[in-house]
Parts: structure tokens; C-alpha cells; sequence
């Protein structure tokens, strides 16, 4: 039996059966597959009983075509630059929404209204204080720790100081109580792990000020003669997190999954999250970016050089924030943020000399036939980073800055996953082309 969706009151989807099979035949046997559709036509094959039917696996390097589960909450459509949030465009959810309502939307399915908003928002807020003892933890790291290190450890040391809310079987109440904490303490960690490790006092957190506005004020307090955080500064990094708060089935929102998939705790889970997005190809990328157009800079600006680099395997060297697994015509998010770089950079009267590198690097780029075959396009950390340059988030932190917008996301999934019905820990197989068996000789008798 194949599957359909059939969409639901609220707009959501729940599969449908249909009579659509795939024919599968393997030496003499032929298999018929479940074909399910997506709500947006998406159609995928269930192998999900393939070896009791035929023995054999499925193999596919890096998941390229390979669903590991079902999911409502984020669409992306990578040859036409689709994103959506629960339906919503991405285009008008940075425009117009503010993290809170997007955080909200990510995690229950729907826009809040006003009074849900406020009461999402406001157990956020009562919650930003670190708990006691917890300070301690950011003086033990050395200066030299990158500020992912510190998020991920204190996001899992977190745990410590919940230990009624780490249990396996969290109640839809335990649930909600670990996403309010975690909303609200990571970026309190993010803020105190940076003026920790500039030897800085810890400002404590604003409750009457956005939580993105708060954000900034715990990291930078305020500029002299200003009560508020800059609204440009609020604005860009608001539209910062929304683009950046969920992607789908990515390696950190996989992580999340993996992790969480063995009920070990959101903290764990969450912290593991963002060992994964640090690497320079996901959420490391950004800085990546930032210290390449540097390097190009310091090398007398010659970008075509390093064009050149770029499309030579023995080099080693690749355009960093070029490229996207599922994206092959462009990131939407990337376009928006172009746009951002160019508003923000103009309304804050930065002249930032990377940003003309990195636009000369993407129009050379985008006329070669290199990236243009391989369907290279700018992602979404190759402007990010001009962009939280000019706001003034030093390069190391940009990293942090993503894990705080895809937040809400990994909570998102993290909720979903524990919800669906009859989930499963997360357990790929592999084809195994070690030795087959060979008998052990004691030490004296090898060669
Ligand atoms: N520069 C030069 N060549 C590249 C690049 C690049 N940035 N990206 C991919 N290629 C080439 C790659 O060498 C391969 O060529 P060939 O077919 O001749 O072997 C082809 O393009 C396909 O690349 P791939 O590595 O098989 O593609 P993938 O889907 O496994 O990797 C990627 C996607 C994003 C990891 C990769 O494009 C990359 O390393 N980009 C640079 C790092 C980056 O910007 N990462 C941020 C991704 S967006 C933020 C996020 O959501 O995480």
C-alpha cells in the first residue's frame, strides 16, 4: 500500500493510504515498496521492511537520498529555492516576524496569537537567569577555547542543574518546561561564554527588551548614551536567527534527532547538535568564509586566483559558503541576506572592502562553468558573515550566532520526533568490506 497525505483542519498533513507501490527486483525476487507523498508532492519509497523481504540494504553515502523520517515542519524545494517554516515563506517570515513568533510557529505548528505570543515570550524571559553556580562553569575554560566549545559543553552541563527534566519519558509538560529553558538559558550562556573569555564582567540579562535585543545587550551592553541596543543591530540579527532557525533534516537537526532518537536528554541532545554544526561545510562555514576573504584580502585581493584554487581538487581548497547539498539553483536565504548586507552596511555606514571581494568572487564564480555544471551557487553563510561582521559579532562567535537562530528548530524536531507515534532509536546499517575472519596468532608468532 502506497501513502498519501490528506490535509488536516489546521493545514497539516497525515498520510493517507493509496494503492501506489514501487517494483523493486533484486536477482529473482521482486518486491513491491510503499510510495508515500508528501504534502508537497514529494514522493518517496518505505524500505523500511526491504531485508525481512529480501535480505539486502540500501546503501547511500551521506544521505543524499535517503529520509530518515517524516516531518511537518519545514518544506524546502532546492531546485526552485523554496523555503518554508510550517507553510510559511521564509521571505515574509524575515520581513515581517519576530523570532519569538517564528521560534513559536517551528515548535507548536501554527503563528501564535497575540496573547500566546506574549505568554510564550514572557516564561522565555522569566527564565534567562543562569542557574546558581553555572557562572563558575565559564572560568574554567581556557582563553583559547573556541566559543562552541563552550556553548556545546554548557548547553550539556545544563543538565546538571535539571535533573528532574532529563529523564527518558518527558511528559508533554516536562517538554515544554525543557524547550522554555533551553530558548531561553542557551543564549544567556552564548552571552556569558563571550565576556568570560574577554575577561569581561557578566551583564544579566533585560527582561523588558527583545529577546534578540536582549541578546545583544547581555554580549555588548549598551553604547554610550543609548538605552536600547541599535534597532538596525536588532533588526539584522532578528532576521539572522529566522533565516537560520530551521532546515530541515540537516547533519545538526540529524544529530539532534540521532541523539534524542536513544532518549538521552534535549540537553544532551541539543549540545550534540551543535558539535555537528561547528564544522566548517554546516554552521563553521561562516566563519570560514570570513577568514578565506580575509586571506584573499591579505594576499593583495586577487580572487581569481583563488577561483582557480578552488576548482582544483589536489588543491584542498574550496569556496567557502559556495554550494548546498540540497539547494542546485539558489539559497533564498542567501538573497535575502545580500540584500540585509547591502541595507545594513549603508544604514550603519560601514565601508567593509570584503564585502566588494565576496560580490567580484560571486559574480566570477557564477560565470564559470565549473560552478555553474556543479550548480554552485552562494549559500547562506557566505553573506552571513559580512552581515554579523558589520553589527559587530567578532568572526569566532559567528558560529554561536547560528546555533542560536537553529534553536528553535532542534527543539522543534527534537518534540516531533518524541511525539510521533511508535519512533524508533536511530540505527543505519552499513556494508562491511573489512577482513572477513581470520584466526588471532599470539604476539610471538607474528612477523
Ligand atoms: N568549492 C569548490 N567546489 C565545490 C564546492 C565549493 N564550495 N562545493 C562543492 N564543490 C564541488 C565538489 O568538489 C564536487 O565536485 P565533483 O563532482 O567534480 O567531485 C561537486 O561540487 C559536488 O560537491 P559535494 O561535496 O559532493 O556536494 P555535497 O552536497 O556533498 O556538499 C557542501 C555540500 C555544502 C558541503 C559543499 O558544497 C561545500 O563543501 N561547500 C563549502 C562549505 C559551505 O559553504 N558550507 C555551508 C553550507 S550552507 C549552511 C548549512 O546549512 O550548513
Amino acid at each position: 500500500m502506497a501513502m498519501k497525505q490528506q490535509q488536516t483542519e489546521k493545514g497539516s498533513h497525515v498520510p493517507q493510504s493509496v494503492p501506489e507501490t514501487a517494483k523493486l527486483a533484486l536477482g529473482q525476487k521482486t518486491v513491491e515498496l510503499p510510495v508515500l507523498t508528501g504534502s508537497e508532492q514529494e514522493k518517496g519509497m518505505d524500505i523500511s521492511r526491504l531485508r525481512d523481504q529480501t535480505g539486502a540494504i540500501t546503501l547511500d553515502p551521506g544521505f543524499a537520498n535517503t529520509a530518515s523520517c517524516t516531518s511537518g515542519i519545514t518544506f524546502l524545494d532546492g531546485e526552485q529555492g523554496i523555503l518554508r517554516y510550517r507553510g510559511y515563506a521564509i521571505e515574509d517570515l524575515a520581513e515581517y516576524a519576530t523570532h519569538s513568533e517564528v521560534a513559536y510557529l517551528l515548535i507548536y505548528g501554527n503563528l501564535p496569537s497575540l496573547r500566546e505570543l506574549e505568554q510564550f515570550a514572557g516564561k522565555i524571559a522569566e527564565r534567562y537567569d543562569l542557574p546558581d553556580g553555572m557562572e563558575r562553569i565559564f572560568d574554567n575554560f581556557p582563553k583559547t577555547a573556541h566559543p562552541m566549545a563552550v556553548l556545546s559543553s554548557a548547553t550539556a552541563a545544563l543538565s546538571g542543574y535539571y535533573p528532574r527534566l532529563i529523564h527518558p519519558t518527558p511528559t508533554r509538560e516536562e517538554i515544554d518546561e525543557i524547550l522554555l529553558t533551553l530558548l531561553s538559558q542557551v543564549p544567556t550562556i552564548a552571552a556569558f561564554g563571550y565576556r568570560r573569555r574577554h575577561g569581561l564582567p557578566v551583564i544579566p540579562p533585560r527582561r523588558d527588551a527583545s529577546p534578540v535585543a536582549n541578546f545583544l545587550y547581555m554580549m555588548f551592553g549598551l553604547p554610550a548614551n543609548q538605552k536600547e541596543p541599535d534597532e538596525v543591530i536588532v533588526r539584522a540579527l532578528r532576521q539572522v536567527f529566522i533565516l537560520h532557525a530551521d532546515h530541515e533534516q540537516n547533519c545538526s537537526t540529524s544529530t539532534v534527532r540521532m541523539v534524542g532518537s536513544s532518549r538521552a536528554n534535549a540537553f544532551a541532545a541539543i549540545s550534540a547538535g551543535m558539535g555537528a554544526l561547528w564544522g566548517p561545510l554546516h554552521g563553521g562555514a561562516n566563519q570560514a568564509v570570513i577568514e578565506m576573504l580575509e586571506a584573499i584580502y591579505r594576499d593583495g585581493g586577487d580572487f581569481k586566483k583563488y577561483v582557480v584554487m578552488a576548482k582544483d581538487k589536489t588543491s584542498g581548497f574550496r569556496l567557502m559558503g559556495f554550494g548546498h547539498r540540497v539547494y542546485k539553483n539558489f539559497d533564498p536565504r542567501a538573497r535575502i541576506l545580500k540584500a540585509a548586507c547591502d541595507r545594513v552596511l549603508g544604514r550603519l555606514g560601514v565601508h567593509d572592502p570584503l564585502l566588494d571581494l565576496a560580490k567580484q568572487l560571486e559574480e566570477v564564480a557564477l560565470k564559470d562553468d565549473y560552478f555553474v555544471s556543479r550548480k554552485l551557487y552562494p549559500n547562506v553563510d557566505f553573506y552571513s558573515g559580512i552581515l554579523l561582521r558589520a553589527i559587530g559579532i567578532p568572526t569566532d562567535e559567528f558560529t554561536v550566532i547560528f546555533a542560536l537562530g537553529r534553536l528553535a528548530g532542534w527543539l522543534a524536531h527534537w518534540r516531533e520526533m518524541l511525539e510521533s507515534p511508535g519512533f524508533k532509536i536511530n540505527r543505519p546499517r552499513q556494508i562491511y568490506t573489512g577482513p572477513t575472519q581470520r584466526r588471532y596468532a599470539p604476539l610471538s608468532q607474528r612477523s
